[in-house]
């Protein structure tokens, strides 16, 4: 019987405890992956997590500082592009899930090679590993930008992908070389993509924590055209919530959207940041919009509602998690000289990694 692709497999079911038993993730030291990593130490299932991560610029080992000294955490600085360290690790454990990337959007405009080599080369390098020592479960987390901007509607999992800045294309050539080896090869590969994330441990380039970083010191923050772009909002403890869903019971070769409750403009979204900071609208000015800003997200997730993903958290109620940036001053962004130029420290930022 020829079975269609979603149910084309080489491994056997397994059951979900032989799935999440020990897993290798990549990016752990990461916003989101450090987030993860301490969600799958809290389960009794699981036995053993190695991070792998290369702790580039956006990579801090403080995320993880309690867990580091929890005995069934295997920390590994190295990168995925090292094929023979891939293969040591992968070979050691039941699954992957692969969160390691170049995540910025506005580096990928100077640093577009850099986003290939991680998201697609580093994609494969893993995948070959999984395949080599069959890995029983290959989580790739992607993202809602892969769908492109909808001027209206939602974006289900079997649409067409129109990415519109480097670091999405990246990132949907890396959703299609992923499910390539899930058809070519059977390697039960999962792809999860959701949408903007928050929440503490966040590198201060993204929206919120550059902009409550900003407030705090007193300083401008800058909206791009008339801050009208629309971004959907998920607390990172839901998206865990959701890859440890599809790491236990996604269907191999599906893809899932992970999606949060809270659809705003970037301008509503500068009036809550304003309001937590005790700051008015003084603060804020409007620069020219960034090329190819997309002016708006929406994905359906009721593929993984089936499963039973329901968010948590609300952005609203979570708004008061800004106080971690308050305490951790050391996290903050540097000054920027020109506050007028966007881009100005980005571009530090990459000169200095
Ligand atoms: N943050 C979001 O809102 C969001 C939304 C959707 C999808 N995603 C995806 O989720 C994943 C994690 O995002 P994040 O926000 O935590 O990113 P992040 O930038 O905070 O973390 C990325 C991690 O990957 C590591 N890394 C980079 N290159 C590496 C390499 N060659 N080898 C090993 N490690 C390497 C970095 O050191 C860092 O720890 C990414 O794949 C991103 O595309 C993020």
């Amino acid at each position: 019987m020829v079975l269609p692709h979603s149910h084309r497999t080489n491994h056997p079911p397994q059951n979900t405890t032989e799935l999440t038993k020990t897993s290798v993730v990549t990016g752990g030291a990461g916003f989101i992956g450090s987030h993860l990593v301490k969600q799958l130490l809290r389960a009794d299932d699981v036995t053993g997590v190695t991070v792998l991560d290369a702790i580039t610029y956006a990579g801090h080992i403080e995320n993880l500082r309690e867990e580091l000294h929890c005995p069934r955490l295997t920390f590994v600085k190295g990168t995925i592009l090292d094929q023979e360290l891939v293969d040591y690790y992968v070979r050691r454990n039941s699954a992957i899930v692969h969160l390691a990337a170049e995540s910025h959007v506005d580096r990928s405009f100077y640093a577009a090679s850099t986003f290939v080599m991680t998201n697609v080369l580093g994609t494969q390098i893993l995948l070959a590993a999984a395949k080599r020592f069959a890995t029983k479960r290959f989580v790739h987390v992607s993202t809602d930008e892969v769908y492109g901007p909808l001027a209206s509607g939602s974006a289900s999992e079997e649409d067409a992908l129109r990415p519109s800045v480097p670091y999405a294309a990246s990132k949907a050539a890396s959703d299609m070389i992923a499910l390539s080896y899930f058809r070519t090869f059977g390697v039960p590969v999962c792809v999860t993509r959701s949408s903007n994330n928050y929440g503490p441990c966040q590198h201060a380039e993204k929206i919120i924590p550059l902009f409550v970083t900003r407030l705090l010191r007193g300083d401008q923050v800058t909206l791009h055209g008339k801050g009208e772009h629309v971004r959907n909002w998920l607390h990172v403890e839901d998206n865990c919530r959701g890859l440890d869903l599809v790491l236990r019971h996604g269907v191999p070769g599906g893809i899932y959207n992970i999606g949060g409750g809270t659809d705003l403009t970037n301008k509503e979204l500068t009036g809550l940041l304003l309001a937590e900071c005790g700051a008015d609208w003084d603060a804020v000015s409007y620069v020219p919009d960034r090329r190819s800003n997309d002016i708006r997200y929406c994905m359906d997730w009721s593929k993984l509602r089936r499963l039973g993903f329901k968010p948590q958290r609300t952005l609203k109620k979570s708004l008061a998690e800004t106080g971690w940036y308050r305490d951790n001053p050391d996290r903050w962004p540097p000054v920027r000289r020109d506050p007028d130029a966007p881009m100005a420290e980005v571009a530090v930022a990459i000169a200095g990694a």
